[in-house]
């Protein structure tokens, strides 16, 4: 069907599109934001280049989507926006991080619905492109016999995975680790996940949170693991956006995983919302 007030333009068959004609300094009508929403639904991540816009329009556009999640509980956050992370780096070596492959926030037990990323710098070097793989399409991509053996299968997915270590090198680490153990206990999601918008099923696995797989031995746990993520991240399931300042990209983290690459060494800074979402469902 077409989209009556936005031109969608598909950037490859699995995912990815640019969405032109919306300026996110105006107030957005309700049948343009349908739109929006319906696009990131079909493609599952959506660019809107060249959003000259604030923090403030970054929420207010947000908003329009979802409830916006809390405060992040690593990341550093914009003092007047305490819900809008930034991903800083300065392009040195100590500062790099964040390129491995991932869903938002997994160990939540209701994990980030959408994302909605701001480049505010672009690296003047290049790089630091972000690249996005559709989980429908790799789930798609299994054969059936795969498919049939994983259906009914969870996963554990762990805060401590990826934040553990650096938690505990920082100002207060012990304490602060202590407290969001407790606040982030694992959590358990099915490996196979039905979108609860569109009904498609999708791989819901990532590398960076998802610790193993429940019920299997630990050799065949994480040999399934790694060859589920591996399937994932084949480039056929793939779409890469090259940042200029001011580019917005909104994606489903229901049913994508994604990576920003480390290959910069001027400074790059990204400001991320993130909406709340529901529990994974079989
Ligand atoms: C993220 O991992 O959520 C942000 C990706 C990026 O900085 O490109």
């Amino acid at each position: 069907m077409p989209y009556a007030n936005i031109e969608v333009r598909p950037l490859n068959p699995a995912i990815g599109a640019v969405v032109e004609g919306v300026d996110l300094n105006l107030e957005l009508d309700d049948d343009t934001c349908r739109d929006i929403r319906r696009a990131m639904l079909d493609h599952h991540v959506i660019f809107l280049p060249g959003q000259r816009i604030g923090p403030a329009e970054q929420l207010a556009f947000a908003r329009r989507f979802g409830e916006v999640e809390p405060p992040h509980p690593v990341f550093d956050v914009v003092p007047e926006a305490p819900e809008v992370t930034v991903i800083e780096q300065d392009g040195t070596a100590a500062s790099l991080y964040n390129d491995v492959w991932h869903t938002d926030v997994t160990f939540r037990e209701k994990p980030a619905m959408a994302t909605v990323l701001h480049c505010r710098t672009a690296p003047e070097t290049g790089g630091g492109d972000t690249l996005w793989a559709s989980l429908h399409s790799a789930y798609e991509a299994l054969s059936p016999k795969v498919r049939d053996m994983i259906e009914d299968m969870t996963a554990t997915h762990d805060y401590y995975m990826s934040f553990g270590e650096s938690v505990l090198a920082g100002r207060g680490g012990i304490e602060k680790l202590a407290r969001d153990i407790v606040a982030l206990p694992p959590r358990e999601h099915p490996v196979v996940r039905t979108h609860p918008e569109t009904g498609r099923k999708g791989l819901f696995v990532n590398r960076t949170f998802t610790k193993h797989i429940n019920g299997l031995g630990y050799v065949e746990r994480d040999h399934i693991l790694r060859m589920l993520c591996e399937v994932a991240e084949h480039p056929n399931h793939q779409v890469r956006w090259t940042w200029r300042p001011y580019d917005l990209a909104m994606w489903d983290n229901r049913c994508t995983l994604h990576i920003a690459t480390s290959n910069f060494t001027s400074p790059r800074r990204m400001h991320r919302i993130t909406l709340l979402g529901d529990k994974p469902c079989h």
